[in-house]
């Protein structure tokens, strides 16, 4: 949830941190700190708010120092204070810490440093992690070939329990940081004479290509031109250096207003990217390089369990919909967070799905835990690479979006739709789905970029919309089919981002119990494209209308819906069923989006959110 960075090397870190913490303060902006060895000391300058009040008030500390470490806070122990914003300097003043995740054991640890006289100036369990640093660094011999720094923080993770990923400077340690992980993302960044460590990689890719990932249990040590690996019980790791694939220029806005903007045109491309390569030659099937799964295991199949959060598990509601449709197998979908914790029986030669963009969702990481300690094979639908979802997976399959850094999630959305609709022909093929239908399904996709392009050309009328319906207080959203999962996404969208309170509900499922809240308060979006049930949704608008509810429909072109039924029309092209979701979600995007911007909110750092969710 919080963003780190840390750097060593020559030139002046406030400066390169401030700047990659503007990349990462969508992971979390209720306040944002910087540290940096100078002079002897370690200064250190933090403010509530987001980074630009940071930027201020660091000004004003004048920091040259080359070492250093930063951080923006997503708040879990203690309110938005100066005080509880990171880093935290332990009472002695010689450790300084930064902190993403939760310490559950703080209380006993806090009780125990209070009895040896440390004192604490804030409420969160970091300063007292950092206090218990400082205080087995207090304890520590010097010893000739060892590293004092490293062998305290050891000591002290090895009585953590939760999860942290933590950067650690020392007063008299000048040129080192430590670093080390488990359950919250950590990359380290080697540049040249330079190197750095951040929660993620857009804080670094200005920097440096070349990164490692940490994982769970391993602790580094940096210094400007080394770096080393090694895990809470002192094994050795030998490190491996990956390339990151995207560039600086991905992770920035460029002529767009928001980043939710910029993605949400993005899509066609993102689009694009995630289907590349993924379809046979014959043209009749898709085929994925990294399920490491067998054609003849994936016929041992008898039915798939999909788990994930907000709106990744509403591409998984799609998946499940066009699996069963199109592939004629069982489907569950699960919350994440409910799975985890429900014990839930689960069929053998059932396959496991979690799909997450970020790939470190807490909820989503625990469920696929669950699943495998059940003995499930898991499979990820995942966007960032190196996540840990990817690397605890047994196999799975990347989005290719690149970086999605709207808090509002919307490419990596209408990617992981595209990905469900390939895997329910993948199935499909594998069934009863003909070569026939396989070609026409695989020509559909290949089509879906174009058919989201021409969605898209309706910005300007939906943003007219959005201008006279932004002063509402509700909203309801209605669909039916795979477009209900739409429904319940376009209903979130509006809600994150423009504090509307917002509902989605099938279709006809609204006479049994929201139709009370119908007034001409209270709009509905209607998904009401043309298909077999058509006529039916007709009937649900006529009750809708009855009752003097404003109607915004969104309809294929062409269609002619009875005079005075909807106030608002907003067509899609007419498609495929199996690309018709992905189609739909443009709409309910563009009109979240303008309503939100029509409001004045901040659209891509909406309040109390962040980007990806690490705590439970
Ligand atoms: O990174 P993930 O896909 O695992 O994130 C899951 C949800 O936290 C995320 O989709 C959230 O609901 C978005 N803010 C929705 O726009």
């Amino acid at each position: 949830m919080c963003g780190i960075v840390g750097y060593v090397g020559k030139q002046k870190a406030a400066t390169l941190i401030i700047e990659g913490l503007k990349r990462l303060e969508y992971r979390g902006y209720d306040s944002a700190g910087v540290a940096v060895w100078q002079n002897g000391h370690i200064e250190v300058a933090k403010k509530t708010g987001r980074v630009a009040n940071l930027e201020k008030e660091a000004a004003r500390h004048k920091l040259t120092g080359t070492t250093g470490i930063g951080h923006t806070r997503w708040a879990t122990h203690g309110g938005v204070t100066d005080a509880n914003a990171h880093p935290h300097v332990s009472s002695d003043g010689r450790i300084a810490l930064i902190h993403n995740g939760v310490i559950e054991n703080y209380a006993s640890m806090k009780k125990f440093l209070a009895g040896k006289g440390y004192t604490f100036a804030s409420e969160t369990d970091t300063e007292v992690l950092c206090n218990l640093i400082a205080y087995h660094y207090a304890k520590e011999p010097e010893v000739a070939g060892e590293n004092r720094l490293l062998d305290s923080v050891r000591k002290t993770l090895r009585h953590a329990h939760g999860t942290y990923g933590i950067v650690v400077l020392a007063v008299d340690r000048p040129g080192e940081l430590v670093t080390a992980r488990k359950g919250s993302p950590l990359i380290l960044g080697i540049g040249d004479g330079e190197n750095l460590v951040a929660s993620d990689v857009a804080a670094i890719v200005s920097r440096t290509q070349s990164v490692v990932y940490l994982k769970d249990g391993e602790i580094a040590l940096l210094t400007a031109g080394s770096f080393s690996i090694s895990t809470l019980d002192e094994t050795d790791v030998t490190p491996v250096i990956d390339k990151v694939t995207w560039s600086i220029s991905d992770a920035e806005k460029g002529d767009y207003a928001h980043f939710m903007e910029k993605e949400i045109f993005e899509q066609p491309v993102a689009l694009e990217n995630a289907m590349r390569g993924r379809f046979s030659e014959d043209g009749s099937t898709a085929q994925f390089g990294g399920l490491n799964i067998t054609p003849a295991e994936f016929r041992q199949i008898e039915r798939f369990m999909f788990c994930a959060c907000g709106t990744a598990l509403h591409a998984c509601m799609v998946t499940e919909h066009q699996i069963e449709r199109f592939a004629r197998m069982p489907v569950e979908c699960d919350y994440a967070s409910e799975f985890r914790y429900r014990n839930s029986p689960l069929f053998p030669n059932t396959l496991f799905f979690v799909m997450s963009q970020s790939g470190e969702t807490i909820d989503t990481l625990a469920a696929l835990r669950e699943a495998k300690r059940k003995g499930y094979k898991v499979l990820a639908v995942n966007n960032v690479v190196g996540s840990t979802i990817a690397r605890e997976a047994d196999g799975g399959i990347y989005q290719h979006v690149g970086p999605e850094v709207g808090v509002a999630s919307t490419k990596a959305f209408t990617s992981q739709l595209l990905i469900g609709a390939m895997l329910a022909l993948y199935i499909g093929r594998m069934r009863d789905l003909s070569f026939g239908a396989g070609v026409r399904m695989v020509n559909a996709l290949k089509g879906a970029p174009d058919l989201v392009r021409k969605a898209l050309e309706q910005a300007p009328h939906i943003r007219a919309i959005a201008k006279r319906y932004a002063h509402h207080t509700d909203m309801l959203f209605l669909g039916r089919l795979s477009l209900y999962p739409i429904a319940l996404e376009g209903a979130l969208k509006l809600k994150e981002i423009s504090y509307i309170h917002a509902e989605g509900y099938p279709a006809a499922e609204m006479k049994h119990g929201p139709i009370a809240l119908v007034s001409e308060k209270c709009p509905s979006v209607f998904l009401a494209p043309q298909g077999e049930i058509f006529s039916k949704i007709l009937s649900s608008m006529q009750e809708i209308k009855a009752r003097k509810g404003p109607i915004i429909a969104v309809v294929t072109e062409g269609t002619e819906l009875p005079a005075g039924l909807a106030d608002e029309i907003i067509t899609i092209p007419a498609c495929e069923e199996i690309v018709l979701p992905i189609v739909a979600s443009i709409p309910v995007q563009l009109l979240s989006y303008y309503i939100a911007v029509e409001r004045g909110c901040d659209v891509d750092k909406p309040r109390n959110l962040a980007k990806s969710v690490t705590v439970e």
